[in-house]
């Protein structure tokens, strides 16, 4: 069972999150995102999703929170809140899980809707078989 402190650091990191998504730059979708990413130093990352007229080129909340956090230094993480508009918590899309895999496989993730519905998660539950680089000396 989650205890008090970590709930109420569930409703700051999504309020985080709420805000960051107001920064959303999503005229093709018109789908605002925001992230907020707790590291285990204490600090929160926000991200918005960064949309472009050549599609592909767009970023989701949550990666562009977890770029933010890793090109200023951090390397683990310990919870992610990720609001979005629907009628239910949108997950991470694939590309995200696995990018918060590389430095956070034991994250938890928090998810929520713009009326307060909340779906909690853990990161090994949404991408239970990661790809996972096998580093070789040699390689044919
Ligand atoms: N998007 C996110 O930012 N995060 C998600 O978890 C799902 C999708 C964005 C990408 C795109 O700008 C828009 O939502 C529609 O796919």
């Amino acid at each position: 069972m989650p205890d008090n402190k970590s709930l109420a650091d569930d409703k700051k990191l999504i309020s985080e999150a709420e805000k960051a998504r107001k920064n959303a730059y999503a005229p093709y979708s018109k789908f605002s995102v925001g992230a907020a990413l707790l590291s285990r130093s204490g600090k929160v990352y926000t991200g918005a999703n960064l949309e472009n007229s050549s599609f592909g080129q767009t970023v989701c909340a949550e990666r562009l929170a977890l770029y933010k956090a890793v090109s200023a230094g951090e390397k683990d993480f310990k919870k992610i809140a990720i609001v979005a508009p629907g009628t239910k918590p949108v997950t991470p899309c694939g590309i995200c899980r696995q990018a918060l895999f590389e430095f956070s496989p034991e994250l938890e993730v928090i998810c929520a809707n713009l009326k307060g519905r909340v779906k909690k998660y853990t990161l090994r539950e949404l991408l239970p078989y990661p790809f996972k680089y096998e580093k070789k000396k040699t390689r044919k």
